[in-house]
């Protein structure tokens, strides 16, 4: 087994490398990565050179996701997959996502170039927050072969097509059917910050993710009418940002009154948007998430009702899309157990928890079996720049990661499981 202090040396390197990745970004002074931006590039270009130190062989898929791979003992070897997501939100933080594929890499480094009796492939995938497009996952959804044509011609803001902005980062949509998993893969691993404040109110560095909720992403559109600001008497107006923003608040409390969900509303536009103009239209989403899809769903439900009973009491319109419905997911039972056995070996007693934020393992999982390790987020904070990890949890989640990996190249249980992709 590696000696400590260099496990210690691995994560400095591997936090610094995170920081490092942070200011390859669309916003001067901060950190935003989206899908398929010329930063992504440079991304990939300082991570293959990490990886191919590290003894990987690297290459990018038709849908934009680094893929390296460090072979195991005989060229048949099924594959187990380590990774996570390279995109960010706008006003990043420096860690969600890249933590994930950089302690990929610094476990291959730690193996040193010892083979095992399966394969690793590290995945940096494209876009797991869907930030340019609206809808999130793309990459992932790649490797399980479900980028179907309205997904391939959703819009970002600028009118371009996904199609279109693949072939302008030079890849090729025909290839698309390649990018996805073939042939045997025994699980997928995720590394990831908790982006909440549970393990750090526990005292606990490490956590188990049992399961990741449902979730549903939607767009909502209330037309009214403009018009004059000084001019119009109150009684007499169809203002649509008066009916968001009634409907807003109805968001909030009705998750409020359902036991573990939660709703937001995180995009609001307002149209003419002048100061002395009454809003004829506004635009508003939702995210909502609760570990029971059948919740999620009924809460969804309910919300659309609201929507129209609120723009027809002001004499609006309402018009609503559906972005996003990922049902709740479990992690594999048996990786969970093996997990829980590794974290015990750093020293630290593992705390099972179902992440609220989505993450590549829920796509993931309808292929093969899957698992997530979750870090101590200090502050709780995530998506915000003072995103943060303790080189001490890094550490020992590189410790947990190697432990996994001798555990699993001795399991015949694990190498023995027949899942096909
Ligand atoms: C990803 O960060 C999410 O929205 O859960
Ligand atoms: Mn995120
Ligand atoms: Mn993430």
């Amino acid at each position: 087994m590696i000696r400590p202090t260099a496990l210690t040396s691995l994560a400095d390197e591997a936090v610094a490398r995170c920081v490092r990745l942070a200011r390859l970004s669309e916003e001067a002074g901060g950190t935003c990565r989206s899908f398929l931006s010329a930063p992504m590039k440079d991304c990939h270009r300082e991570l293959s050179e990490w990886l191919t130190a590290a003894g990987a062989t690297v290459g990018v898929d038709a849908a934009g996701n680094l893929r390296a791979l460090y072979a195991g003992t005989s060229s048949s070897a099924p594959g187990l997959l380590i990774g996570s997501h390279l995109d960010t939100v706008p006003n990043a933080g420096a860690y969600d996502g890249v933590l994930g594929v950089v302690l990929g890499v610094a476990l291959l480094q730690s193996l040193d170039g010892r083979r095992l009796p399966f394969s690793i492939e590290i995945i940096g995938f494209s876009d797991e927050e869907g930030v340019r497009f609206g809808t999130p996952f793309i990459g992932s959804r790649a490797l399980v072969g479900r980028l179907d044509d309205a997904l391939l011609s959703c819009r970002d803001a600028t009118g371009t097509t996904v199609r279109e902005a693949l072939v302008a980062f030079g890849l090729r949509p025909a290839e698309l059917p390649r990018a996805a998993l073939s042939g045997k893969v025994l699980g997928y691993l995720e590394f990831h910050i908790e982006q909440g404040p549970v393990l750090e109110s526990l005292g606990r560095p490490l956590g188990v993710v049992e399961g990741i909720a449902a979730q549903i992403r939607m767009q909502f559109e209330f037309s009214g009418r403009t018009n004059h600001a000084g001019t119009t008497p109150m009684h007499l107006r169809h203002d649509a940002v008066a009916g968001a923003a009634e409907w807003i608040l109805a968001v909030e409390s009705m998750a409020r009154s359902q036991p573990g969900s939660v709703a937001t509303v995180g995009q609001v536009e307002a149209k003419p948007g002048a100061i002395n103009a009454i809003s004829g239209f506004a635009r508003v989403s939702l995210d909502l998430r609760h570990s029971s899809q059948e919740i999620c769903a009924s809460v969804a439900g309910e919300l659309a009702r609201q929507a129209e009973e609120i723009a027809g009491r002001r004499g609006l319109r309402v018009k609503r899309c559906e972005l996003l419905r990922q049902n709740a997911v479990k992690m594999d039972a048996f990786l969970i157990h093996e997990i829980e056995a590794a974290v015990r070996k750093v020293g630290c007693e593992p705390h099972r928890m179902v992440s609220g934020a989505g993450h590549d393992a829920m796509i993931l999982a309808e292929k093969v079996p899957s698992a997530m390790i979750f870090l101590r987020s200090p502050g709780g904070v995530s998506h915000d720049p003072a995103e943060s990890v303790n080189v001490d949890d890094v550490t020992k989640a590189l410790e947990c990661g190697l432990h996994l990996l001798q555990q699993l190249a001795e399991s015949s249980e694990f190498q023995g499981r027949t899942c096909r992709a």
